[in-house]
């Protein structure tokens, strides 16, 4: 397995509609495994194909609290929504923005497993809420696009900020 390079907001290439995944092969496994490692390392609770500059519809999440209910999501379809509900959501894509966004409350998704097979998932509560994250991350979508203009442009700002703190840090070190 591998530590995948995760992009980074504005970064372009986050911007890209995947396409479906044409038959779960083995690569394909490969990349769900080395994805669901990178989620772990950075560490996250889940992790888009998008994300690690992969552009097929492919998506890995484990919400539970000791990292033992990893699942693979390829062609997800949220085939049913309902009620709305406003959480915080972070995104390793952005690092250290948590801001509230409003989604529906339960849905039920369908996707095929790991091994190819088609099943169907009822969620609520942060695993619907990760599911719906991720899939926006597939078409090309952020969680700081729902956010106003307004404060679009101060976590740009205040991201900015943070990796000229990160590069500076590493110069230091390396002197
Ligand atoms: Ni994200």
């Amino acid at each position: 397995m591998a530590i995948l390079e995760i992009l980074e907001y504005p970064d372009p290439r986050l911007r890209t509609v995947a396409a479906p995944v044409a038959a779960v092969t083995d690569a394909i496994r490969r990349q769900a495994d080395d994805m669901l490692e990178t989620m772990y390392a950075a560490p996250g609770i889940g992790l888009a194909a998008t994300q690690v500059d992969f552009h097929q519809r492919l998506l890995v999440i484990d919400v539970s609290e000791d990292q033992s209910q990893p699942l693979v999501f390829i062609n997800p379809e949220i085939v049913a929504a309902d009620g709305l509900a406003k959480n915080d959501e972070g995104c390793l894509s952005v690092p250290e923005i948590y801001e509230a966004v409003e989604r529906a409350e339960t849905i039920r998704v369908k996707a095929l497993n790991r091994e190819g097979k088609t099943f169907e998932l009822e969620a609520e509560g942060l695993l619907a809420v990760c599911i719906q994250h991720e899939m926006d991350h597939l078409e090309g979508k952020l969680f700081v696009d729902y956010l106003s203009d307004m404060k679009r442009q101060r976590l740009k700002k205040k991201l900015a900020k943070a990796r000229k703190r990160d590069a500076e840090l590493a110069a230091r070190e390396t002197r």
